[in-house]
């Protein structure tokens, strides 16, 4: 299965993403490629619904860098508890390329989730692996960082969404992208095998 990252506005970005319960070597290999594209695209997570994945998953590498791979790691079925304070911060996103905005969360978030050895993982973040966390499991959740924009900023962010919805909506009528049925029809397949 060849793997990219979609763009916003498509509609599997919008799809809540089921628990996996079967890790196979297939998954492995997905895995292994959305770390690839995240290098490839200069970003430090990636969620499985930007990949077109219906699989609760994300990935991260806080540094950014394919060389420090001890900073790799993939969050299966992740849970976000507690969390301490506020903190705004600028965001972007690989699948609103060129769109950024400062975006408030949790100074601290306690993450639990499984690694892809079916290891449990607890730990409690802060700084930008804490804000990454809460972007990526947003984007499980079927919610974009600009979702959370303050109105001000949404209005200045709101024109570069319009080219991708209309990037979006030309794509569909010269057949390059799925109608939505196609999609939903693929995604109940992918869960169908691992959720
Ligand atoms: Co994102």
């Amino acid at each position: 299965m060849d793997l990219t990252i979609i763009h916003y506005p498509h509609p599997t970005l919008r799809h809540v993403s089921k628990p996996l319960k079967r890790v196979d070597a297939e998954l492995h290999d997905m895995v292994q490629r959305m770390f690839e594209l995240m290098y490839q695209h200069e970003g430090v997570g990636l969620a499985a619904n930007q990949v077109d994945l219906p699989y609760r998953l994300f990935i991260a590498n806080p540094t950014g860098d394919s060389e420090q791979s001890d900073a790799e790691y993939a969050f299966i079925n992740p849970v976000l508890r507690g969390g301490k304070g506020q903190v705004e911060g600028e965001e972007g996103c690989l699948s609103i390329p060129g769109v950024n905005g400062p975006v408030v969360r949790k100074e601290k978030i306690t993450i639990e989730a499984y690694s892809l050895a079916g290891e449990q993982i607890t730990a409690e973040l802060d700084g930008i692996f804490a804000r990454i966390v809460q972007h990526e499991v947003d984007h499980l959740d079927g919610t974009l960082f600009v979702d959370r924009l303050a109105p001000t900023q949404m209005a200045e962010v709101r024109g570069l969404l319009e080219e991708f919805e209309i990037d979006f909506q030309s794509k569909r009528q010269r057949d390059e992208l799925p109608s939505d049925q196609q999609i939903v029809a693929r995604l109940e397949k992918l869960e169908a095998l691992r959720t």
